[in-house]
């Protein structure tokens, strides 16, 4: 059976990092599938794309050659073969166009295979907007961690990063695929007033409470 922790929530609201601590800790597999729907908005882009037009995306998604893989318990993600450079998928270009993207079915289609694929080699804490709900709705285990606009504004802005993540909060709550929910049966975490060690020691907290063991 798949092993997986979800963490699913809005942009910057410290579910990434908590998400690799706690997969550190447990010696599980960490997947960012953030990463999967910006790698796909990178190399639409890159093949000039117009990701306004949903049909174009469509076509675009049809043509592309998309895998992951977790090495050293890290997830990355391979476009035609080759690993995608991770510091290219964080750009102002990529954070105006991933929801745009990551809308069309088609793509999220293709990413959820491939997110299902990697629980399959080995037990992964997954991250992202849909993972509870969508991807592994099975899983014992799932978690939401949200935080105050104001403070994931703040946290973005610290790490000197461009992303209007208002307005891709609102495409991935109120898109119709998959939307940005709170997955039934997850616990919420508000970190709007808690560091990293003080989510990550929550979460496990109520890991041992679900009776969970790594
Ligand atoms: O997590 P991150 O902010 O890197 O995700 C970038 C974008 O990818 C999100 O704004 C959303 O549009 C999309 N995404 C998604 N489903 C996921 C993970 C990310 O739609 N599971």
């Amino acid at each position: 059976m798949k092993r997986v922790i979800s963490i699913d929530g809005p942009a910057a609201s410290g579910k990434s990092s908590a998400a690799k601590r706690l997969a550190k800790q447990l010696g599980w597999g960490f997947v960012n599938s953030g990463e999967f729907y910006r790698s796909v908005t990178w190399a639409m882009l890159k093949s000039k794309v117009d990701v306004d037009i949903p049909a174009a995306v469509v076509e675009a998604a049809g043509q592309l050659s998309l895998d992951g893989e977790i090495v050293d318990g890290l997830s990355r993600v391979l476009v035609d073969g080759d690993v995608v450079p991770v510091d290219e998928l964080s750009t102002a270009e990529v954070n105006d166009a991933v929801s745009k993207v990551a809308r069309v079915f088609e793509v999220r289609d293709k990413v959820v295979g491939r997110l299902r694929a990697l629980a399959d080699a080995e037990p992964v804490v997954m991250e992202g907007r849909d993972i509870g709900s969508v991807v592994f709705p099975e899983t014992r285990y799932k978690f939401y961690v949200d935080a105050s606009e104001e403070v994931r504004q703040q946290r973005r802005a610290a790490q000197g990063l461009t992303d209007q993540i208002s307005q891709r909060d609102k495409a991935d709550s109120q898109r119709k695929s998959s939307p940005l929910k709170v997955p039934d049966g997850a616990v919420v975490i508000d970190s709007s007033e808690m560091n990293l060690e003080e989510v990550v020691a929550a979460i496990v907290e109520r890991l041992a409470e679900a009776g969970f063991e790594a």
